[in-house]
């Protein structure tokens, strides 16, 4: 049996997340989605908010399950008999910063990483551009899940 992790901060998951996050529930035998967060990223959701639209994203999956994690992603990795990661690529960019990740990761416990292409018509989405472009009044409908587009407009009218 084969058990991979996919991790992020989807802070909020958006669709090229869950085009990924499908695609690699087809290849393994379970899917691990980890939320874990970037300090070097601006934060709008708190973790459980995070994990529950995930949780409620992934429902229809019956391998993937969604979990929070801290520290070392090897570690958890590690700690839940996971094999591989499984990450989403953009582009030369996302390659640029994920290579190195990646070989760090192998060189800590052997852990592989496996990359994803993302779809085409999603290739310019990401948490970032979302939060930006809606923050601005700009409109995110297409690109988000109509539940992290609630929740969206939610969190931005209380700002
Ligand atoms: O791509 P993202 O959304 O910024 O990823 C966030 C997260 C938390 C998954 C990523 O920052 C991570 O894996 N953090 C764990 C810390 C870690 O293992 N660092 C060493 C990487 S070689």
């Amino acid at each position: 049996m084969t058990r991979a992790v996919c991790p992020g901060s989807f802070d909020p998951v958006t669709n090229g997340h869950l085009d990924i996050i499908r695609r690699a529930a087809a290849i393994f035998d379970e899917l691990v989605v980890a939320t874990g967060t970037n300090p070097s990223k601006s934060r709008l959701f708190d973790p459980e908010e995070r994990l529950d639209m995930l949780r409620a994203l992934c429902a229809d999956l019956p391998n993937v399950t969604v979990m929070g994690f801290t520290g070392l992603i090897v570690d958890f990795c590690r700690e839940i008999d996971a094999q591989a990661i499984v990450k989403g690529l953009r582009g030369g960019n996302d390659y640029e910063y994920e290579l190195p990740m990646a070989q760090m990761n192998s060189h800590l416990t052997g852990v592989e990483t496996v990359f994803v292409p993302t779809n085409a018509s999603l290739g310019y989405v990401s948490s970032s551009l979302v939060k930006e472009v809606a923050s601005l009044g700009g409109d995110v409908s297409g690109l988000v899940p109509p539940l992290v587009h609630a929740h969206l407009q939610e969190r931005l009218a209380r700002s």
